[in-house]
């Protein structure tokens, strides 16, 4: 998804630049650009493809001290060079950068052309461009503040004037910004992550706000150009964190992390002595938490599936009627929000639009919406009425995997706490606290060999088509194992309740399909290995993940990938892991970019 860097300082601007939208490339892009103010002189410069390709084609003449850069993933106009940004108006005086979309731009557009406009790109955002040169007259944060008045639609902007070489004017209106605050130099980012290697000190803009970065000052404003007092934070995490750590790939690192990163999920939330948890960030007290009747998650893509587990969870073990919904479908249904439902929302980076648009319905409506993200201080955590981190650390690789089985961990103890605040005896307290805590130790276990999963990964990565089927508490960890093959390796896979298969999907079975089943050995195993026996007698190939020592599994399938025996309440992040590295290996084997595959961005942050 796009990506916005600004620099304002004694440094060559374009190093900063590229540098910081390096660090970019992790949200997905598909063009790039930069443009520098040399003493009054714009030089700007744009292309498709890899910022690696950009870099090349800089010249080291490109000197200036103040400059705004972009990551492009195009939503109006095609992938061309021109429709890259930055953008600028016809007298090439205001050049701009923008992530969002301005969804009144082609009426704006049209007016723009009577008057004598030019344009030179298919986008929304050099509509912008025009629009705050035909109402400059010598103030550029005016000539912003006016535009936004215009536009409808949503918005992160940095925008820079020929005539004022050292200052930049960054708005936020429904699309991250950030301000970076240096030692005499100052930074604009739609992403910590892209100025995170020069400060640590920033200031989250809201929505509707303003900011005015010098090298040496800043200044917010909201849209009534009242100055605004904001609180200066300090980021978290270390670069070194975002580094692959010996690793080829950062999906590969962040597969291989979870022992430590569901640890953090839950080391300091579980309460021995109670058999219970705590989620302080919930802001809800005892008495509230006991009068919650019905709890619905809402969220996309893995978050949703992990949203799944969550609600199977509640459901089944808290005795609270639980579902979950894609937040994309959630804003439009017009939904009944009641006063005894509690609402979750699932994100990893915080950012994705459907959800946060899903959120702010539901908080329109009165819903009490807590949120379950990874990105500290990102919009959703920001904007819930509390919430939890899952404390995954940076997740680069577009393919979510650690975010996955931490949100899962948090919906476990969020869980115990709403189980034993009910009916959940200690005894059964202390069981799901002891399974919790020997799931790291589990998964180490199957990290110690993976090469069979490599060995059948490439056996099978042939085959254009797949099913993926579980039951129970892994009906949705099928659903995720199913996506994380088709975003990653290309290769088709539909998951299903393995009870579903007869109903429709069954006639897809033949010698060129293969099925994956996931065979737990829970109170579900004997069904699940009557569907394999249904799949088998049509000629289809079968992959069981298995529990080690299941020797009827072994007889009737084709291959198999063991896990070791768990509490089957653990047989999610069992069966999960062994899904990622099973993706993972397809797509190393068909040569796919793995930690950004095509059409993919990691944070989506449109609709
Ligand atoms: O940042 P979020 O968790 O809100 O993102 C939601 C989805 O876009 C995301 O999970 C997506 O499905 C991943 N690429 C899956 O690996």
């Amino acid at each position: 998804m796009c990506g916005i860097v600004g620099y304002c300082g004694p440094k060559k601007a374009a190093d900063v630049l590229l540098e910081g939208l390096k660090r970019l490339e992790y949200r997905g892009y598909d063009s790039a650009g930069i443009c520098v103010n040399n003493m009054g002189n714009l030089r700007t410069i744009k292309r498709t493809g890899k910022i690696k390709d950009l870099r090349n084609i800089v010249p080291v003449t490109f000197e200036g001290h103040t400059g705004i850069g972009h990551t492009r993933w195009a939503t109006h106009g095609e992938v061309t060079d021109e429709n890259a940004h930055p953008h600028s108006d016809d007298s090439e005086k205001i050049v701009l950068v923008h992530n969002g979309i301005i969804e009144n731009y082609q009426t704006i557009k049209n007016k723009l052309i009577v008057e004598g406009h030019t344009f030179k790109s298919d986008t929304d955002s050099e509509v912008i461009a025009h629009l705050i040169a035909s109402l400059y007259t010598g103030n550029l944060e005016s000539a912003v503040k006016e535009t936004v008045f215009l536009l409808k639609g949503t918005y992160g902007l940095a925008v820079m004037h020929k005539d004022i070489p050292d200052k930049i004017v960054g708005v936020r209106n429904g699309s991250p910004l950030v301000v970076g605050i240096g030692d005499s130099e100052m930074f604009l980012a739609s992403d910590v992550t892209a100025i995170m290697a020069h400060t640590k000190q920033v200031i989250y803009l809201e929505d509707k706000e303003l900011v005015v970065i010098t090298p040496d000052s800043y200044k917010t404003f909201d849209f009534n150009e009242q100055e605004l007092q904001k609180k200066v934070e300090n980021i978290g995490w270390d670069l070194d964190q975002i580094e692959k750590d010996g690793y080829d790939y950062f999906m590969e690192k962040e597969i291989y992390e979870q022992p430590e990163s569901i640890l953090r999920a839950f080391v300091g939330r579980i309460d021995r002595e109670g058999a219970t948890g705590h989620l302080g960030g919930l802001n809800m007290t005892p008495a509230e938490l006991i009068n919650i009747k019905r709890i619905q998650i809402v969220a996309a893509g893995t978050s949703y599936y992990a949203g799944m587990v969550g609600a199977y969870l509640i459901e089944s073990i808290a005795r609270i009627p639980a579902s979950t919904e894609l937040a994309s479908e959630v804003r439009y249904k017009n939904p009944v929000v009641q006063p005894d439902t509690l609402y979750f929302v699932v994100s990893q980076s915080g950012e994705t639009a459907d959800t946060l648009y899903a959120m702010k319905e539901l908080q329109r409506k009165g819903a009490r919406v807590l949120g379950v993200c990874n990105v500290v201080g990102s919009t959703i955590p920001r904007k819930s009425d509390g919430g939890v981190y899952i404390h995954s650390g940076p997740e680069i690789a577009v393919a979510s995997t650690k975010a996955f089985t931490s949100q899962i961990t948090v919906f476990y103890v969020l869980t115990l706490i709403l189980a034993r605040m009910r009916h959940l005896s200690f005894e059964e307290g202390i069981r799901i606290v002891s399974a919790l805590e020997s799931v790291p130790d589990k998964l180490r276990e199957i990290f110690k060999d993976t090469n069979s999963i490599h060995d059948i990964a490439k056996r099978y990565s042939k085959y254009e088509n797949f099913l993926f089927l579980g039951r129970g508490l892994n009906y949705s960890v099928a659903l995720e194992g199913a996506l994380k093959l088709k975003e990653i390796s290309y290769i088709h896979a539909e998951g299903y309740s393995s009870a579903e298969i007869k109903h429709g999907p069954i006639a897809l079975i033949n010698e060129n399909t293969p099925s994956l089943f996931l065979v737990p050995d829970d109170n579900l195993r004997d069904k699940v290995i009557n569907n394999i026996k249904e799949v088998k007698a049509r000629k289809g190939k079968v992959i069981a993940i298995a529990v080690k020592g299941d020797d009827e599994v072994a007889k009737i399938v084709d291959d198999v990938i063991w896990i070791p025996s768990a509490d089957p309440l653990t047989y999610p992040y069992l069966m999960v892991v062994p899904l990622q590295l099973f993706a993972f290996y397809s797509a190393i084997e068909l040569k796919r970019d793995v930690d950004q595959p095509r059409n993919l961005a990691k944070s989506v942050t449109v609709e």
